[in-house]
C-alpha cells in the first residue's frame, strides 16, 4: 500500500479521494506547518508527496525518503522544490498551473485599485473619525482609466491581468522573456528597464528563479515614475524589500502592494509595515474557497497518479526524468 504525506490540513473532499485510493493517508493536522526537521522525520517510508510552499523540499529530505516518487506542490510556483535534486533522483515534481490564474489576477487587480483609490488607507481614518469636510483638494487618489500598467511576466496570470485592464480601458505594457503570439490587447516592451520607465503600475508575474531574484532593487525604483505603484503577487524575493522600504520613504516611487514577503509572514516589527503607501497581504492571491479547492483536486490527482506509477497529469519534469523516473521502476 503506498503512503502519502499531506503537510497541511485539506478540505475534506480532498482528504477523502485520497483515501479511497486505498493509500496510507497522512495529513499535518497541526495548526503549525511542520519544520524541515520534522518533514525529514515524517518522509522516511512515502511514496508520495503532497507538498506546500511552506516546505523546503530540498535534497537532504528526498535523501531522508527513499521510496519517494512524486512530489505534488499545492500551487503554481514550485520554487520551495529543489527540482535539479529532483531531477538527479528521478522523482516527479508536479504543480496546479491555470486554474488559480484568474483568482490571482483578481487579487492583483483589487491591490492595484486599492492603491489607486486609497481603499488602503481612507477607512482607517474614517474609523478614527478623522473625515473632515468636504475638500475639493482633500483625499485625492489617482485613476486607473487611461493610466499605463506595466506587467512584467506575461504567462498566464500575467495575461489575466492585462484582461482585466483592458476592462478598465487602461493602456497595457507587458515585458516577457519571449514575445507573445496572443497578447490580449498589451503591447510588447523589450526591456524590463523601457517598462519601469513608461508605466504608472507595475505588476509582477515573473517566476523565482536565480535570475530573478531581487529583479527589483535600487536601481529599477529610480528607473520608475515618482508616481508609479508596484504590484507584487509573485514571489518575495523578486523584490529587494529594503530597497523597496528606501525607495517608498525617499519618494522614488508612490506606493506598492505585496501579497509576497520575506520572510512570510512578515514580523509585525518589519519597517514596510510602518508605511502608509505600502500594502501588505498574506500570500493569499489564490485564497478563495473555489480555487483552493480546485487546486486540493489537481494536487490529490498529481500524487495518486505518481504512486500508482502513471505520469502525473501536470508533471513539471517529465522530460527530465524521463530515462530514470522511480514511478516506472
Ligand atoms: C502559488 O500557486 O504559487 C501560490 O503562490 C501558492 O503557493
Amino acid at each position: 500500500m503506498p503512503k502519502i504525506l499531506v503537510t497541511r490540513r485539506t478540505f475534506p473532499e480532498a482528504a477523502e479521494v485520497l483515501r479511497a485510493s486505498g493509500a496510507e493517508v497522512v495529513i499535518w493536522e497541526d495548526a503549525d506547518a511542520p519544520s524541515h526537521e520534522d518533514l525529514i522525520a515524517a518522509v522516511a517510508d512515502i511514496d508520495g508527496l503532497y507538498a506546500h510552499i511552506t516546505n523546503q523540499v530540498n535534497a537532504e529530505v528526498m535523501d531522508a525518503a527513499p521510496n519517494l516518487k512524486v512530489i505534488a506542490e499545492f500551487g503554481v510556483g514550485y520554487d520551495n522544490i529543489e527540482i535539479a535534486a529532483a531531477n538527479e533522483r528521478g522523482i516527479a515534481v508536479c504543480n496546479t498551473p491555470g486554474i488559480l490564474s484568474e483568482s490571482t489576477a483578481d487579487e492583483a487587480f483589487a491591490l492595484l485599485a486599492s492603491m489607486a483609490r486609497r481603499t488602503n488607507d481612507l477607512p482607517a481614518m474614517v474609523k478614527r473619525g478623522e473625515w473632515g469636510d468636504f475638500d475639493p483638494l482633500g483625499y485625492l487618489a489617482t485613476d486607473i482609466h487611461h493610466k499605463t500598467l506595466g506587467i512584467v511576466g506575461m504567462g498566464s496570470i500575467g495575461s489575466e491581468m492585462a484582461k482585466r485592464a483592458a476592462g478598465f480601458n487602461m493602456n497595457v505594457l507587458y515585458y516577457n522573456r519571449n514575445r507573445r503570439d496572443e497578447e490580449f490587447g498589451a503591447t510588447y516592451v523589450d526591456s524590463l528597464e523601457k517598462i519601469l520607465e513608461r508605466s504608472d503600475y507595475v505588476s509582477l508575474h515573473n517566476p523565482l528563479t536565480p535570475e530573478t531574484t531581487n529583479m527589483m532593487s535600487t536601481d529599477q525604483f529610480k528607473l520608475m515614475k515618482k508616481s508609479a505603484i508596484l504590484i507584487n503577487t509573485t514571489r518575495g524575493p523578486v523584490v529587494d524589500q529594503d530597497a523597496l522600504y528606501e525607495a517608498l520613504v525617499s519618494g522614488d516611487i508612490a506606493g506598492a502592494a505585496l501579497d509576497v514577503t520575506v520572510p512570510e509572514p512578515i514580523p509585525a516589527d518589519h519597517p514596510l509595515l510602518t508605511l502608509d503607501n505600502c500594502l501588505i497581504m498574506p500570500h493569499v492571491a489564490s485564497a478563495t474557497g473555489d480555487t483552493r479547492m480546485k487546486m486540493a483536486m489537481m494536487s490529490v490527482e498529481n500524487v495518486l497518479a505518481g504512486v500508482a506509477g502513471d505520469w502525473p497529469p501536470y508533471c513539471v519534469n517529465q522530460t527530465e526524468i524521463a530515462g530514470n523516473a522511480r514511478i516506472k521502476s
